[in-house]
């Protein structure tokens, strides 16, 4: 596994992180205990970003997992749930954080993120959170803050952009994949610029691991006229039929990793051979040249899709 520094956090991170969320969140609706043992197997690989959220029902799993782990070994990332449509006081604030550290079994979380802000939302939420996220930060229970977009209502990054406009955020979750790179002009452009920590989602998700879900993204591209037919008929087979890589899960991990400006890669999962595999897609090279400048003239213009 390799590391990095997680931006002005300063935090030393594996350039793969363990999701907590998504459509897998772990396996822990079937099963907790399965959640358990994908935690620890993504710390026997090496990986020592995990990222959760009091919406996933993950957090309990992870604090099991983490409880005889010496608490320095590792950095945790959570969230506040902000779309829901309750009030966002200082008192519903502090009790969303201490009963996630009451199911994470720790003290503090190195990363408390407002979770999916909406663009039209953001600077409401910005001020009614700002004072209390302050005051918690001051009080150690939190250590650095963040902000994480709705990437698939906001493929654009508009709240993004924005947040990015305010120095407050150490850390940032941005939705990027092979099919929508739009975040390198308007979100790592601002990151890179101010060292802000940047986590990745959504590099495989729906359309990356499940064919059928990949044709119809690429038809709803092509219709709204980000994609030519040509180009959509045939798809990311030129990235398989290049021998280059073994899968589409592979090769949009890599995509992902060497990206300028990404720090963390986010890996969601319900499937320890899948956390293998994707360990070994994010230690592998960059894609070659040849393959990246195909994936940029044919999707460099796309702005409309999240890839779920
Ligand atoms: N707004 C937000 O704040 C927000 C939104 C979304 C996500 N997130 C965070 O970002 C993390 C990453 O997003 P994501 O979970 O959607 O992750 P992802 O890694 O892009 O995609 C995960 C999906 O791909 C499948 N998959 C993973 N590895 C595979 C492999 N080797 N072969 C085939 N299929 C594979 C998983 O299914 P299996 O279970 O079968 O492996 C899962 O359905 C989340 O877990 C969460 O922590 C945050």
């Amino acid at each position: 596994m390799e590391y990095t520094t997680l931006g002005r956090t300063g935090l030393r991170v594996s350039v793969m992180g363990l999701g907590g969320g998504g459509d897998s969140r772990l396996g822990v609706k079937e099963d907790e205990a399965r959640g358990v043992r994908l935690v620890r197997l993504a710390l026997d690989l090496g990986v020592n970003f995990i990222d959760t959220a009091e919406a996933y029902g993950t957090e309990a799993a992870i604090g099991r997992a983490l409880r005889e782990v010496p608490r320095g070994s590792y950095v945790l990332s959570t969230k506040k749930t902000t779309w829901a449509g309750e009030p966002l006081t200082p008192r519903t604030i502090r009790a969303s954080l201490e009963a996630s550290l009451r199911r994470l079994g720790t003290d503090y979380v190195d990363i408390y993120h407002l979770h999916g802000v909406p663009p039209e939302l953001y600077s409401k939420v910005r001020d009614d959170c700002l004072p209390t996220l302050l005051e918690i930060k001051r009080e150690g229970k939190v250590r650095h803050l963040g902000i994480t977009e709705k990437f698939v209502d906001d493929p654009q990054h508009r709240m993004l952009e924005e947040a990015l406009k305010d120095d407050l955020w150490d850390v940032v979750m941005v939705g990027f994949n092979l099919l929508n790179q739009s975040a390198r002009e308007r979100v790592f452009a601002a990151t890179r610029a101010k060292n802000v920590g940047t986590l990745i989602m959504f590099a495989v998700r729906r359309a990356l691991s499940r064919p059928d879900r990949l044709r119809e993204v690429l038809s709803e591209l092509q219709q709204s006229g980000q994609l030519s037919p040509l180009d959509a008929r045939d798809g990311l087979s030129f990235l398989l039929d290049s021998g280059a890589t073994t899968s589409l899960p592979e090769a949009a991990y890599r995509f992902c990793r060497y990206e300028p400006g990404a720090h963390v890669v986010l890996s969601g999962t319900s499937d320890e051979a899948h956390l293998r595999q994707n360990a070994v897609s994010l230690g592998a090279p960059e894609l070659p040249i040849e393959l990246r400048r195909e994936l940029l003239r044919r999707f460099g213009a796309v702005d409309r899709v999240s890839g779920h």
